[in-house]
């Protein structure tokens, strides 16, 4: 069966991790795969997830199956985080919620519901969009399509170009958005700019799903989902996928959560009957303790102001290595100017790098990018920034 079989090709995030953890170089970067790094280069366990783990473990009595779409109780605290306690989706039953394997779980969840419930559907992904994604919606057997998105000769938003793309998708389709912190790029879509991407999906009954992995590591957790509410006002029906990864911090306990709207409390409710048999069919149930402990941290006043406090250091520290890396790029006179990293959100920015420079930086320098030049400006720090831009400058 297998002597014919040749190689996967290594992941284009997570084969840098594996060639990154081979690389004997003390002054290594990897700034490839999405994962925070503090000041130190850590990539800590919150305080906040620490306190509910400890609570967690005197408490804790089963571990008996969760249902495949997980505890309610889990719901109930995603989609006030999602949405505000107080939105008629969350107080009108309108969200279903299925606790999945982490978001790209959700992702795949919502392409297997696709796919069977509604196998006419054709997914439109952003021009650029996080690698994986073609993968999953193919895996799940859901035709993909794109729409241009972004300029790289000027680092920013075709938004004109995004309204003409998404003004000719079908009637019935779905379009995939970044609900903040767009991955690769950075570079998200004003409220404004939210606001009419909503009125065109709803006039022309297109269904949003919004990949929503970085919430709260934009420019605060309000702000990050204002996007997204404003494609609430407009869309009756969407989907939102939430990732616990990144803003808690529980990368490798695979958390998140799948987040069905309809334009009714009924509607929800043969939406999740669904979702339960899809989920079944792919993993049965999901794996129960980073729920557990993000709902540890959101049902207790005290951690959950324990767990904003960290999440905002973690934003800030994003936002002023932008800032440093660009002031440091120039003090190394680097001529080209990046100063659009500044203007950028989350973890990510395209660099502009070109795959040659990228190749350089690992062979000559153990510096560890995705071959489109995205960088994790996450893993920056101030200790590796001057051997970085110096790097960086060496190759330009
Ligand atoms: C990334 O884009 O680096 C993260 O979302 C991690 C991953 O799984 O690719």
């Amino acid at each position: 069966m297998f002597e014919k079989l040749e190689m996967a090709p290594p992941d284009p995030i997570l084969g840098l991790t594996e060639a990154f953890r081979g690389d004997s170089n003390p002054k290594k970067i990897n700034l490839g795969v999405g994962v925070y790094k503090d000041a130190a280069g850590n990539t800590p366990v919150l305080e906040c997830v620490k306190q509910a783990e400890k609570a967690l473990l005197a408490s804790e009595t089963t571990k008996n199956y969760l249902a495949p779409s997980g505890a309610a109780e889990y719901a109930a605290i995603v989609q006030p985080l999602v949405f505000g306690a107080s939105h008629e989706i969350v107080t009108g039953g309108r969200a279903v919620t299925a606790h999945t394997p982490g978001g790209t779980g959700a992702l795949r969840l919502a392409g297997d519901y696709l796919k069977k419930m509604h196998p006419e559907v054709t997914l439109w992904m952003s021009d650029p969009t996080w690698p994986n994604h073609p993968g999953v919606f193919a895996s799940a057997g859901v035709p993909t399509k794109t729409y241009s998105y972004f300029d790289a000769d000027t680092n920013a938003l075709r938004f004109d170009d995004v309204i003409a793309a998404l003004e000719k998708v079908p009637a019935g389709d779905v379009v995939l958005l970044h609900g903040c912190c767009h991955n690769p790029t950075g570079m998200d879509p004003t409220v404004e700019q939210w606001r009419r991407i909503g009125e065109v999906l709803a006039a022309r009954h297109i269904v949003p799903l919004v990949d929503f992995a970085y919430q709260g590591l934009g420019t605060g957790l309000e702000d990050d989902s204002a996007g997204l509410l404003a494609l609430c006002d407009a869309c009756r029906e969407l989907a939102v996928c939430t990732s616990f990864s990144k803003n808690f911090g529980l990368y490798n306990e695979r958390v998140g959560a799948l987040t069905v709207v309809a334009d009714s409390a009924d509607h929800a409710k043969v939406v999740l009957s669904h979702l339960k048999t899809c989920a079944r069919t792919n993993y049965s149930n999901p794996p129960s303790h980073g729920s557990s402990v993000v709902q540890g941290v959101l049902g207790s006043s005290e951690l959950t102001a324990l767990w904003k406090k960290e999440l905002a250091v973690m934003c800030d520290r994003i936002n002023s290595m932008r800032k440093l890396f660009v002031d440091t790029l120039a003090a190394k006179r680097v001529t080209r100017d990046f100063s659009f990293l500044t203007r950028q959100r989350g973890m990510f920015s395209f660099s502009g790098l070109n795959r040659d420079q990228v190749q350089k930086l690992r062979d000559d320098h153990s510096i560890y990018i995705v071959g489109s030049g995205r960088i994790n400006v996450a893993g920056m720090t101030e200790d590796n920034m001057d051997t970085l831009c110096s790097a960086i400058a060496t190759v330009m």
